[in-house]
């Protein structure tokens, strides 16, 4: 359904703090909301698309301040949002020419929003990248607040690619990207001469910046963990986006080494002579095939079953990758389809929000109702077969994929083998016609014989009465 509603603007001169004084100037246009089971906990999905409210894309930077949750577009349009209630935030405009905000996050111990961005000396024309300081109050009105420049560094003319950030109480650890390589013999991420494609850790107390590492291509996630270490995520070529520690004194690798091959090609490196020489950090974990990773956050006091695990998006495989870490090394990873290129992730008590390139705001909360029930099953008497179809099945929404199987929500009346699924057998794909009472008890009843050569295996020989069974819930199963 689609709602226009009139846009009302409303200029904003102080800072918005309480939901009364703000303006309604950002309509949601679209709702959606749906469930995911994932393996430890059910879940309730919610969309919400916005009317355009912003001069470019959806602002995908995402923090909370005070309890309230902050968006900002690259612009650094930054807009406070209470369910369907955008406001401005009525922050100072970072005082710098052609500014790119590329990262920013909310420190509630210092009370401060830090922001890593791009800028262009109004003068020179040289391209910079800095870090800044704003300090919060509630006390403290719009105008009175002052962005404080705590780094600054001069690229020359060389446009920087992009800049993530996380703070603790006393550090500003901080990756500026290097997707272009250098044509000199020594690639720009490798030249400790210039800050392309390093991290750095900023002391708030002295305000020193300290380089830590070297190597690093392109990183849309940087997070400082409650236990004191530090991880990024990092886009590669193909099958280099990785999960990686970041440690002082290390290099990793862009572009000498990768961990996956060049784009439209087989080799790993450009520079092989100096692959041997050079030590390299490898990651933690590399993906393939590549799924694009963007933020990375902790989950703490979301729920026990996932407390301490590391939630990380992902614009290409449009998912939410789950990650369980035992001792520094991968325990368990899990994707969960959420449909649309996830951008930035925000953990605000017992919501996980999303923003997505598509321009929405996804948020996620445990289906606490589903979870007392304590059933992966769809809620219907007599359906004990369909145990025997979750490990290869979702009966949650049409859309979530797995490799294993197709979701079964809205089978009925839909063409043989025309969901999304991406690995149905041709000998499924050749049957023409719907999936209706006959067509599903027949390739229930036996499915080599409704399609010979069908790669789907139930493991057992169902009865037509189990089959009845299953076949009555499937209809009913939107
Ligand atoms: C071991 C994994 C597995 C199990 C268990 C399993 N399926 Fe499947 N199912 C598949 C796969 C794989 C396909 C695609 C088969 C193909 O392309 O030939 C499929 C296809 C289907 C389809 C056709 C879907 C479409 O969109 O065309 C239906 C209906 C179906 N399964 C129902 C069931 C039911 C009901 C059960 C439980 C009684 C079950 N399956 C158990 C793996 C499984």
């Amino acid at each position: 359904m689609t709602l226009l509603i009139p846009v009302v603007v409303q200029a904003q001169s102080a800072v918005c703090w309480e939901s009364a004084d703000c303006g309604l100037n950002h309509q949601p246009v679209q709702f959606s909301s749906y469930n995911i089971d994932s393996t430890l906990l059910p879940l309730n999905i919610s969309k919400t698309t916005y009317a355009n409210h912003y001069s470019q894309n959806f602002p995908g930077l995402i923090t909370a301040i005070h309890d309230r949750l902050m968006l900002s577009d690259s612009s650094g349009n930054m807009s406070f949002i209470n369910g369907d209630t955008f406001s401005e935030a009525g922050f100072p405009a970072i005082p710098k020419n052609n500014v790119t905000l590329r990262d920013i996050k909310y420190k509630e111990k210092l009370d401060s929003l830090f922001a890593c961005f791009h800028y262009q000396d109004g003068t020179d024309k040289t391209h910079h990248t800095a870090l800044s300081r704003l300090l919060i109050s509630k006390n403290i009105s719009g105008s009175n607040m002052k962005w404080v420049v705590l780094y600054d560094t001069n690229h020359k003319d060389i446009q920087p690619d992009n800049c993530v950030l996380d703070v603790t109480d006393s550090k500003v650890y901080f990756i500026i990207g290097s997707l272009k390589e250098g044509q000199s013999e020594l690639p720009y991420a490798q030249d400790k001469e210039n800050s392309l494609g390093k991290s750095f850790a900023l002391d708030l107390n002295t305000g020193k910046t300290k380089l830590l590492a070297t190597g690093h291509r392109m990183s849309l996630g940087i997070l400082s963990r409650t236990n004191g270490q530090v991880w990024f995520t990092e886009n590669g070529e193909r099958g280099g986006d990785k999960l990686s520690f970041l440690e002082s004194g290390q290099n990793y690798g862009w572009p000498l080494k990768i961990s996956g091959t060049r784009y439209f090609r087989f080799s790993k490196s450009i520079k092989n002579q100096k692959e041997e020489a050079t030590p390299f950090t490898e990651a933690i974990y590399n993906w393939l095939p590549s799924i694009a990773p963007s933020a990375l956050i902790e989950l703490n006091n979301f729920h026990p079953e996932w407390d301490g695990d590391l939630l990380i998006g992902s614009l290409k495989a449009q998912s939410l990758y789950r990650i369980r870490l035992a001792n520094n090394h991968i325990h368990s990873i899990e994707q969960i389809h959420i449909g649309q290129r996830i951008r930035g992730i925000q953990q605000m008590g017992k919501t996980i929000f999303l923003t997505t390139d598509e321009g929405s705001l996804v948020t996620v909360n445990v289906d606490e109702r589903r979870l007392n029930s304590n059933t992966a099953l769809p809620d219907m008497p007599g359906g004990s077969s369909l145990g025997l179809c979750v490990n290869c099945h979702s009966f949650s929404h049409p859309d979530v994929t797995s490799a294993f199987g197709p979701s079964l929500a809205g089978i009925f009346g839909r063409g043989i083998a025309t969901h999304n699924f991406a690995y149905f057998s041709d000998s499924l794909k050749k049957k023409s016609g719907i999936w209706d009472e006959s067509s599903l008890t027949s390739f229930l009843l036996d499915p080599q014989n409704f399609a010979p050569g069908t790669t789907m295996k139930i493991g057992v020989k169902l009865n037509s009465e189990q089959v009845q069974k299953i076949v009555d819930i499937l209809k009913i199963l939107k």
